[in-house]
């Protein structure tokens, strides 16, 4: 690691001490009273010298076709394989089992976008049906086998939670991705994953307006066979039943709709095939250090016993909830809690399917007093948002949580007591839950009943989870010390992915690389996960999170890589040169920053300006949109050539650029500092200024390259 580098870790450990501490707030007598953990008997069951037998607990929670002989098997590590000898069904676990008692309640009640259309619940006895034909089409029709990848690009539909598990059914790997992402992206993860089958609807409804989205389909089918991988088969869903919403036309012989060939299974029944434990359920595809996206490959038997689990005893869940998690089924969140925890507890979940403040910020509320929605989950842009817009709405109606969740990016504690106190009207415990795509389920939490909480901090390590802060050099930053450090996982858990699809090097590397003590160790205790952000802990064992080390910006959620930005940016042939930083906004969290150095003799324009947004739009999707592009001179680089981006973030965000002597172009600093602010000190964007904990942030970023 280079000298300028190591000095940035010294400043950000010594940023930390400055933290303020928050008080305690307790769950309600109420909520104890019920809650599936309330007996602190549960911490005996998972401490440290019970693993890895103690996930025992939640691999009993799921029906097994043959029961597993070993727990942990850790003989190829850092490949875990959990459960092994075990074998099971996902689609069973979340539908069949739950016909002899529930047939006949809401499995899945879904809320169309625009309020005119009905809201529909689908009972576990139609779900099973439903995804019997679905699997009956997919395996007879399409031809669809156990172990074939098949991608999704689907909406917030029921169809998106029905296919997945007709895939399941099958043994077949579902890849959905996220519906907001590009044609072309769409494209290179069907490409990556080797998928002959796409899986889209046709259009869907977005803050009022009916997008097409079966052309992204068309887009990802060229872009994929340009990768060179041939999709056979489109399937289209139709948003609405006998119509269609886009405006490409199908083509003959690759593209079917759905309904129309749904009909010829009507009541078939697809015995579920039942898979090993460690069998693939499904692959996740994020953002990481190179230009290529990961897919992350997620078990199915370790990774439905840990959000089964983590479902109960986090979420407290119980099979009479009614539960409303706010996030996209298209992200790990989607997949864990609101299709496999929630549907293998034999809960009701909720999918919504469009924006939150549509048409006006009471919607959400509407929603939860009318399904009578008691347990809501969401992330901190969607709070942030919903408080900026509609203050007071949650208090007009008549709706009450026992429980909330936030997930996705650090929560301000100012934001936090507004969710508590007027969402959560002062009433529902709270779980800032801290987790990734890797991850499967949550790994830094409060237990709601046991726990108090603390706003802005996530908590400790979850049940059988064993968090630690390590230094550069290994050495655990103790709790207390008021220093920040990586975020490490010193133990396997049941939830942890397999490996980086078709990457299993880049999987060790990423992952295992930094704090391995001993690579030719089959002991897990040799192998800390690194997690790629920065922490600290504070003396009561609670973490907060800083943000990722890595060149991953957190834009609302959304997990965006630098590289990926920057390669879409070079697609533009005036562009020289692209760097992506984040910047603080105050509602999605960060937003992204381009800076783009041009060809010689290209004068700037605004125009190149928007052709850089455009690219981004089109390579990646409209969330990954930077705020602003501005076009440089040169950027700082260090003598090796390398693109100093904590410098340019330092300017985006009007703090400290930090050490700058040891750059190759140190006068370019001031020029670009001084093109920068002025401009955004016209537009009247400058930032309010940073707390200490986004200022570190912002001065680790990139760090870790
Ligand atoms: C961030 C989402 C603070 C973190 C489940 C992590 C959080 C990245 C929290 C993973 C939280 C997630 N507090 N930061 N409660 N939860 N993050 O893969 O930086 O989309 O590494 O998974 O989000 O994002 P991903």
């Amino acid at each position: 690691m280079a000298k300028e580098e190591e000095a940035v870790e010294v400043s950000e450990a010594q940023i930390a001490v400055h933290w303020r501490e928050e008080q305690y707030y307790q769950p309600s007598a109420k909520f104890v009273g019920q809650a599936n953990a309330a007996d602190p008997a549960i911490f005996e069951r998972f401490k440290e010298e019970r693993f890895p037998e103690c996930f025992k607990e939640y691999a009993d929670l799921l029906t097994w076709d043959a029961y597993w002989h070993t727990t942990l098997d850790t003989s190829n590590a850092p490949f875990w394989k959990w459960f092994v000898g075990g074998r099971l069904n996902a689609s069973y676990n979340c539908v069949d089992r739950h016909l002899a008692g529930s047939r006949n309640k809401a499995a899945i009640i879904w809320v169309p976008e625009p309020e005119s259309e009905e809201t529909k619940a689908i009972t576990y006895q139609d779900l099973y049906t439903r995804v019997n034909e679905v699997a009956a089409l997919l395996r007879d029709f399409a031809g669809v086998k156990v172990g074939d990848r098949v991608t999704l690009h689907l909406p917030m539909v029921p169809e998106l939670a029905i296919t997945m598990l007709a895939c399941a059914r099958l043994g077949a790997i579902h890849n959905q991705v996220f519906g907001g992402f590009s044609g072309p992206a769409c494209g290179e993860r069907i490409a990556d994953s080797g998928s002959h089958i796409l899986i889209t609807m046709d259009g869907y409804y977005r803050n009022g307006e009916l997008l097409d989205h079966k052309v992204k389909a068309d887009q990802a089918v060229a872009r994929a066979s340009q990768d060179g991988v041939t999709v056979d088969k489109v399937l289209v869903w139709r948003r609405h039943e006998g119509q269609y919403a886009s405006q490409t036309p199908m083509i003959e012989g690759r593209d079917f709709f759905m309904n129309e060939l749904l009909p010829t299974y009507r009541g078939a029944v697809i015995e579920p095939v039942s898979m090993p434990a460690e069998a693939p359920l499904f692959l996740m595809y994020t953002s990481g250090t190179t230009g290529r996206p990961k897919g992350a490959q997620h078990s199915t038997g370790g990774y439905l016993a840990y959000v089964a689990g983590t479902s109960k005893y986090y979420q407290d869940i119980h099979p009479e909830d009614t539960y409303w998690c706010f996030a996209d089924i298209g992200w790990i969140t989607g997949h864990s809690y609101i299709v496999y925890g929630p549907l293998a507890l034999g809960t009701t979940t909720v999918i919504y399917e469009g924006v939150p403040t549509y048409p006006d910020p009471g919607r959400p509320w509407r929603i939860a007093e009318r399904l009578g929605v008691n347990i809501f989950h969401t992330a901190p842009t969607t709070i942030r948002m919903l408080r900026k817009v509609g203050p007071d709405e949650p208090s007009k109606y008549n709706y009450h949580f026992k429980h909330m969740t936030t997930v996705g990016e650090p929560i301000e504690p100012d934001v936090w007591r507004w969710y508590h106190d007027v969402v959560g009207k002062g009433e529902a415990a709270i779980v800032d839950t801290w987790w990734q795509t890797e991850n499967g389920g949550f790994l830094g939490s409060t237990l709601p009943a046991l726990q108090p909480m603390k706003p802005g901090s996530c908590g400790p390590g979850v049940l059988g989870v064993y968090p630690a802060i390590y230094d550069e050099n290994g050495e655990v930053v103790e709790a207390g010390s008021g220093r920040a450090g990586n975020m490490c996982i010193r133990n396997p858990w049941p939830g942890i992915f397999q490996t980086i699809w078709g990457q299993p090097e880049r999987f060790v590397e990423i992952y295992y690389r930094k704090y391995c003590r001993d690579k030719a160790s089959t002991d897990w205790h040799d192998w800390p996960y690194f997690a790629g952000d920065g922490a600290v802990q504070a003396a009561d064992g609670y973490f907060r999170i800083l943000g990722r080390v890595d060149d991953v910006i957190n834009v609302a959620g959304h997990r965006l890589g630098t590289k990926e930005l920057e390669s879409a940016a070079i697609t533009v042939s005036e562009v020289a040169e692209a760097a992506a930083v984040p910047v603080l906004d105050e509602l999605r969290g960060r937003a992204v920053e381009m800076y783009v150095a041009l060809k010689p003799g290209i004068q700037a324009s605004k125009e190149i300006e928007d052709k850089v947004s455009m690219a981004i739009e089109t390579e990646i999707g409209k969330m990954a949109r930077p705020k602003n592009v501005w076009i440089v001179s040169d950027m700082p680089k260090t003598r090796s050539g390398k693109i100093m981006r904590r410098v340019i973030a330092g300017i985006s965000n009007f703090t400290d650029v930090g050490d700058i002597t040891t750059l190759a172009n140190p006068e370019i600093v001031e020029d670009v500092r001084h093109h920068v602010q002025s401009e955004k000190v016209a537009r009247g964007e400058v930032p309010r200024e940073l707390t200490t904990q986004e200022a570190a942030e912002i001065r680790a970023f990139g760090q870790a390259e």
